[in-house]
C-alpha cells in the first residue's frame, strides 16, 4: 500500500529554478505560497531565507497541508491554513501580515491528487467521481453531473474543456443510468465519440468538470483583482497555469495592470518547462509561467 511519504517523494514542483529566480528572494522577506500543495516549492523558498523570513502558505487539501508540514519539518518560518487562495486577504490579516515581498500561485493538480483512487480526478485512475480539491467543498462531480441539466453539463464541457462533442457527450452523460465513478464516465464518453484521439477527449471533460466542481476560474479571477495591493512595492508575483483558460486571465490582468502602471511584465511571452524537465517529470509538459512586479 502507498503511504504518504511515498506519495509526496514522487510529487516533482514544476520550473522550480525559473520560479525561484523570479521571485528574486529576500532573505528577511514574507512569501506567500497560496497553493502550496506539498510544499516543493515552499521549501526551495525556504532554503533562501533567513530566521526572519516567512512562508504563509494555502492550500484547499487537508491532506496535502498534512505532507507539507512533514516535508517542510513544520518549520517555524511557515504557517499553514486551509483556505481558498482566493480568501488570502483574510489569511493574511490572521497572520498579521498587510503586505508580501512575493507570491506562489501554482495551479492545477498535485501528484497526490492525480494518483489518488479516492478523488477521481483523472481517467487513468479509477475511483469515485468526487474532483473536490476539500473534502469539505460542496459539491462532487458525481453531484455535478446527476443534478446539472443536458444544457448546463453541455456548457461546462464546451467552455471548460473546449471539447467539440460536449453537447452529444452531455446527452449521454444524462440518459446513462449511474455515473459514479471514473469508469462509468469514460464509458459514457466511449459511447458518443470517435475513438481517434479518445484519450485527450477524456482528460477535455474531465478537466470541464474538475474546473466546474472547484469554481476554479472564479477563485482566479478574484484573486488577480485582489492581488496587486497586498504586494509590496519591488514584489514579485508568479503564476503557473496548466490550461489556456487560467493562462490567459492571468495574461490579461497582467497587461491590464502594466497599462495602469502598475506593475511590470517580467516574462513578455509565458516561460515554458525545458525539454530536459518535461523528459523528467511529463505532469510539467503544459506548465506556463508568467511573472510581474508590482512598481508602483
Ligand atoms: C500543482 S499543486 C501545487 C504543488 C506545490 N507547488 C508543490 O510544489 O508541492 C496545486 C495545489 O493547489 C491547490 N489548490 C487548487 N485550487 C486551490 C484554491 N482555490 N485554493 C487553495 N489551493 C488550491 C491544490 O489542492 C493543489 O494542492
Amino acid at each position: 500500500m502507498e503511504s504518504k511519504s511515498d506519495t509526496a517523494a514522487h510529487h516533482i514542483p514544476v520550473m522550480v529554478s525559473e520560479v525561484i529566480s523570479l521571485l528574486d528572494i529576500h532573505p528577511d522577506g514574507i512569501y506567500l505560497d497560496g497553493t502550496i500543495g506539498l510544499g516543493g516549492h515552499a521549501k526551495q523558498i525556504l532554503s533562501q531565507l533567513s530566521l526572519n523570513g516567512r512562508i504563509i502558505g494555502i492550500d484547499l487539501d487537508e491532506e496535502a497541508l498534512d505532507i507539507c508540514k512533514q516535508n517542510l519539518h513544520a518549520s517555524s518560518s511557515v504557517s499553514l491554513f486551509r483556505a481558498s487562495y482566493s480568501a488570502f486577504p483574510q489569511i493574511l490579516a490572521r497572520a498579521g501580515v498587510s503586505a508580501v515581498n512575493g507570491i506562489l500561485l501554482d495551479l492545477g493538480l498535485s501528484s497526490l491528487q492525480l494518483d489518488s483512487r479516492k478523488r477521481g480526478f483523472t481517467y487513468s485512475c479509477e475511483g469515485p467521481l468526487d474532483m473536490r480539491f476539500s473534502s469539505q467543498g460542496t459539491i462532487t462531480a458525481e453531484e455535478l453531473i446527476r443534478d446539472s441539466s443536458e444544457k448546463e453539463l453541455a456548457r461546462i464541457i464546451w467552455e471548460y474543456g473546449e471539447e467539440r462533442y460536449a453537447r452529444r457527450i452531455a446527452k449521454y452523460l444524462k440518459l446513462a443510468k449511474r455515473v459514479s465513478c471514473v469508469s462509468e464516465l469514460k464509458e459514457a464518453i466511449r459511447r458518443c465519440t470517435p475513438p481517434s484521439h479518445r484519450n485527450r477527449t477524456y482528460a477535455r471533460v474531465f478537466q470541464a468538470l474538475r474546473i466546474a466542481v472547484n469554481n476554479e476560474l472564479d477563485q482566479l479571477k478574484k484573486f488577480l483583482d485582489l492581488f496587486i495591493d497586498y504586494l509590496v512595492i519591488g514584489g514579485r508575483i508568479v503564476i503557473l497555469s496548466y490550461h489556456s483558460l487560467e493562462d490567459r486571465l492571468v495574461k490579461l490582468k497582467f497587461r491590464e495592470l502594466k497599462q495602469k502602471g502598475q506593475a511590470l511584465i517580467l516574462t513578455k511571452k509565458p516561460l515554458r518547462p525545458s525539454a530536459m524537465e518535461i523528459q523528467a517529470n511529463r505532469r510539467s509538459r503544459s506548465a506556463k509561467l508568467r511573472a510581474a512586479e508590482r512598481i508602483a
